[in-house]
Order: structure tokens, then sequence, then C-alpha cells
């Protein structure tokens, strides 16, 4: 079977926090952050906005858009590393608020974590395994974003993307990927204390590790080493090259890293997705949310090859190459 998506949603909170916002907050300046990350503001939670609600929120309009009901899920794959609990998985929290009765669980690969998820929902589909396959990439760093820290509070975002992955005949869907992962250094960027190695206490709280905690340029390097690279090699499997790719669809961390992975691929900037002046870095939801979009403004149709590439904490990394199949029409989710 080939593995198509057939649905696809997105949700963001109301609030929205600006580069004015936080220049209140830390020694920052709206200039700074544009040019050295094209952010100019991101959507963040209320204290009763979770990673649960805004999946389920993004998941019922994926479903709508499949013209499924929960019950025909078989599957939900949750990338994040900001679930509403350590465990159970929030995937497991998605599925009774959307009324499943599907096998549930959590991933997590960071930013990657979306392809992450698409892969192993190919992997599902195209076996004949799974029929429909959920993929969720959602996010909530606000909440463990230390607001002091402007090396990474100007950063980040939350939001929520969903895709249904179903079997289909149609030749097309997910014909290539590569998924890759180097856990040598981990301190590169991680949130240090709230994991079973360093539990929280009173002590580390005063130190701030229970927040993000990232060394800004070395993660810098790596995704321009990455980010274009990873692609290829995903391209490759498919039997594609750069210039066969429709629309580019990158993780959006950082402007100035999705410039220097178009350049390496030798895309024009109106191949490339960009929205993160909106949004910020939404980690795991970051590739889902740009992929809603890029099908509203109709820059994704059937037939369209897309590339989507995102790296991550771990550090991780992932791609995938397809080839649109599904209607894109509006069909009032
Ligand atoms: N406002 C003003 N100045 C700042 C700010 C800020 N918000 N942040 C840092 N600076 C300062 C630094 O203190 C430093 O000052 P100094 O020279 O006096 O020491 C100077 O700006 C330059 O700092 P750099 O870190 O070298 O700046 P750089 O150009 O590398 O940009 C950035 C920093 C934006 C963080 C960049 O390194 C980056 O985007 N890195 C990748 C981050 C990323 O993509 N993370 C992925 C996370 S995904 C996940 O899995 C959760």
């Amino acid at each position: 079977m080939y593995s198509a998506i057939t649905g696809w949603g997105m949700a963001v909170p109301e609030n929205i926090l600006t580069n004015a916002d936080l220049e209140r907050l830390v020694d920052t300046s709206d200039d700074w952050i544009v040019s050295r990350t094209g952010i100019r503001e991101r959507h963040v939670t209320t204290p009763d906005e979770t990673s649960s609600t805004l999946a389920i929120r993004a998941s019922q309009q994926a479903l709508a858009r499949a013209h499924l009901a929960p019950t025909d899920l078989d599957m939900i794959i949750l990338g994040t590393v900001t679930g509403d609990y350590s465990f159970p998985a929030t995937a497991c929290l998605v599925q009774d608020g959307l009324g499943a009765s599907c096998a549930a669980f959590d991933i997590q690969a960071a930013c990657t974590g979306w392809i992450y998820g698409m892969v192993m929902a190919h992997q599902f589909v195209s076996t004949g395994a799974a029929r429909n396959v959920l993929v969720i990439g959602v996010e909530v760093l606000s909440k463990i974003t230390d607001m002091r820290d402007r090396g990474t509070c100007v950063l980040f975002g939350d939001g929520a993307g969903a895709t249904v992955v179903s079997a289909s005949d149609t030749p097309g869907g997910v014909l290539g990927w590569t998924l890759g992962a180097d856990g040598a250094r981990p301190e590169q960027l991680y949130r240090k204390a709230g994991g079973a190695k360093h539990p929280i206490t009173r002590e580390n709280i005063d130190s701030h590790d229970p927040y993000i905690s990232m060394m800004g340029s070395e993660v810098f390097k790596f995704a321009t080493r990455t980010m274009g690279t990873a692609m290829e090699e995903a391209l490759v499997k498919a039997n594609l090259t750069a210039h066969d790719i429709d629309l580019f669809i990158p993780h959006q961390a950082n402007l100035r890293i999705i410039e220097a992975a178009s350049r390496r691929l030798e895309l024009p900037p109106e191949k490339v997705f960009v929205n993160i002046e909106r949004y910020g870095n939404t980690s795991a939801a970051a590739v889902p949310i740009a992929m809603c979009e890029a099908i509203d403004q109709g820059r994704i149709m059937p037939g369209s090859r897309v590339g989507c590439v995102a790296f991550g904490a771990g550090l991780t990394w992932g791609a995938i190459a397809l080839q649109w199949t599904a209607p894109v029409g509006d069909v009032g989710a």
C-alpha cells in the first residue's frame, strides 16, 4: 500500500507574545531577534491550555478533512517533549479526548518528533498493519522556558499540527525518508532536571535546571550541517533530486538555518515555506503547522512533491520526501 496524508490540522493558542513584549522581560531588541532568527511573534499557552488540548483541536480538524471518525483510527503517534505528564503518554489523553479506541503512544525526538512519527506511520500503513494512523507534533515549550534567559526565551512558541496517514492504492505518499540521531552531547540542548537522573529539587529549581538549556551556536552549526544533507538523503531514496521538489518545508527554528539549507539544495525562495515570523520555533509542531498553512495558501496540490526536514534535541534529525495525492479542497473542517 501507499501511505497518503489524507487529513491535516493545526492549533495554536490565541495569546500572542511579541518581540516588543520580550523587550520588557529581558535585555533584547526586536532588531536583534528579527535579524538573528526571523521571529516577530509567537503564540503561547495560558495555564489551562496544554499539549493535549492543542493536540485534540488539531486532530479534530485532521480527522474531519480525512472524512474519518475517531473510531476509524488504528493508531495515534504523538511527538512531544512537553507532554501533559511525564507519564502516561499524551497520546492516550488525546485518544480519550477524541473518542478513539486504538493504540496510542508518545515518541520523544524533540523537534524531529513529527518526522519520526510520520516514518513510523508509513511503516505500519505500507505493510498493511494499519489503515489510518494519526500523527501529531505538539509542543508547549513556553511552559519549560526560562523567561529570564534571553538566549532561549525569544525562540520558542506553542502549537500543534496533526496529520492522518492512510492506506491508498494511488502511487505517491511517502516516497523516501531518513532518520538519524547523535546522542553524544545531550547537554547541547536539554532540560536537565525533571527526569530520573536529576529529579526536581528546591536546589535545582534555584539553578534553573528544570528549564530548557541550549548551547545556541553549537546547535546552529549542527543544524546548518544536517538539514540539507538529511533532505538530500530522503530524496535519493525517493529517486528524486532537490530540483524535483515543488515545496520545501523545513523545520522553523531560525530563518538563517532555513536559508542555509535552501542554498545547499539550490532551491529558490518561492519553493521554500517560511512562517517562523508568526510562530517562532514550535518544535515538533513546526513542520505540520507549516504544511497546513501551505495547503491553505494553495502551495500544495495533488501531484505536488514536498520535502520536509527537521532537527532537534537528541540530537536528532529526519526528512521525508512525499508526493501529495489527496484532494486539498476545504471540506469544512
Ligand atoms: N537578544 C540580544 N542579544 C542576545 C540574545 C537576545 N535574545 N540572545 C543572545 N544574545 C547575545 C549573546 O549573549 C551574545 O552576546 P556576547 O557576544 O556579548 O556574548 C551575542 O548575542 C551573540 O550570541 P550567539 O549565541 O553567538 O548568537 P547567534 O547568532 O548564534 O544566535 C541563536 C543565537 C539565535 C540562539 C542561534 O544560535 C540559534 O538559532 N541556534 C539554534 C537554536 C535552535 O534552532 N534550537 C533548536 C531547538 S529545537 C528543540 O529541539 C527544542
